[in-house]
């Protein structure tokens, strides 16, 4: 399929991936590229990059779980495809677990809804490796049990279900990509935030990081361009109809390796300290990425060190001068 000339709609597009994945469909040249965001964690400076490669971007600061809203901006957009990368956050499910499941859960509901009834043609979904919870086996395919851990990964797992419902039964036009951890520029470092933003910053600030657990637990972590590139090829490669893909390295790091790598890249020899596990933390991910390769082609082409010394530069130099 191609995305030149479509109408294109990125929801959680102010956020993390979405607006990385914005930077990359303006390359797609499509007819128009639509952002909607309730700015929850999403920020607009993570569209100044977008806005100055292509000045008519379009957002709309909006909830994604609302139906009549939506129905106004897919219509009034004439949106083809829907890039659906909206969220809340793995850490908000465990202060407000039902909150956050109902908000996942509405967003898919209302958007496969809202296809089913023909306002847009399109729906390439975004899960997460949550999903699957711990490792059963390795390299994790995409058959392995939705074994959830956490209240997000259950709505996430359940969303994922509600897309694939729509599939099956109204013929919804769906690709779901699986994306394992994902790290680099823009990712949230304040509330909320991943291991990675969060040892940036508390280096930073002249704090020591710490590490939760015994360290040992591992992800399987891919750069975000990479991620981006895996979404854009799933959502044009036609044989991805219907189907789940994972979108990872097929590496596995600890958290004690990749804590070590970020104190390098920042040349920090400090102290690091152990906190308590956090609830429900995953033990063990390492992706499968066997259809990826096979089916769409994609490789990630950034290794975890150049990663790493690209997202510490970018912190440093927004950062640094807070600091
Ligand atoms: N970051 C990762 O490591 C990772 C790994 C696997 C999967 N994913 C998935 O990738 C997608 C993007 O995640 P991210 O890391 O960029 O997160 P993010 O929090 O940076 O982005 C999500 C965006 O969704 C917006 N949002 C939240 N609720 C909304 C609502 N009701 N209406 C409109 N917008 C809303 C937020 O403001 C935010 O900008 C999600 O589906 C997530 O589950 C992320």
């Amino acid at each position: 399929m191609e995305i030149a000339g479509k109408s294109v709609l990125v929801t959680g597009g102010a956020g993390f991936i979405g607006s990385h994945l914005v930077d990359r469909l303006i390359a797609e040249r499509p007819s128009r590229l639509v952002v909607v965001d309730n700015l929850f964690l999403g920020k607009r400076e993570n569209l100044e990059e977008a806005r100055r490669a292509y000045p008519d971007l379009r957002f709309y600061q909006e909830d994604v779980s609302r139906p009549q809203a939506m129905r106004r901006i897919l219509e009034q957009e004439e949106i083809e495809i829907v890039f659906d990368l909206a969220t809340v956050p793995l850490p908000a499910s465990l202060r407000r677990p039902k909150w956050t499941s109902r908000s996942i859960l509405e967003m898919a509901l209302n958007l496969c809804e809202l296809g089913r009834l023909g306002l847009y043609r399109t729906l390439i979904h975004c899960s997460s490796s949550e999903a699957y919870g711990s490792a059963q086996y390795v390299p994790m395919d995409e058959a392995h049990p939705l074994a959830v851990e956490t209240p997000y990964a259950a709505a996430k797992a359940a969303a994922d279900l509600i897309v694939r419902s729509y599939a099956r039964t109204f013929g919804l036009d769906t690709v779901i990509v699986r994306p394992f951890n994902t790290y680099g520029p823009r990712q949230n470092e304040r509330q909320y935030a991943g291991v990675i933003p969060i040892v940036i910053r508390r280096i930073l600030s002249g704090l020591p990081p710490i590490i939760f657990g015994d360290g040992e637990q591992t992800r399987d972590y891919t750069f975000v361009t990479d991620i981006v590139a895996g979404i854009v090829a799933a959502a044009r490669h036609e044989g991805a109809r219907g189907r789940v893909i994972n979108l990872a390295t097929g590496e596995e790091v600890t958290i004690n390796r990749l804590v070590q790598l970020i104190c390098q890249a920042m040349g920090y020899e400090g102290r690091i300290l152990h906190g308590p596990p956090r609830a429900a933390d995953v033990r063990r991910h390492r992706a499968d990425v066997t259809l990826a390769r096979s089916l769409l082609g994609w490789v990630p082409a950034v290794s975890l060190e150049e990663g790493i010394a690209r997202t510490v530069a970018w912190y440093r130099e927004r950062m640094g001068a807070r600091t």
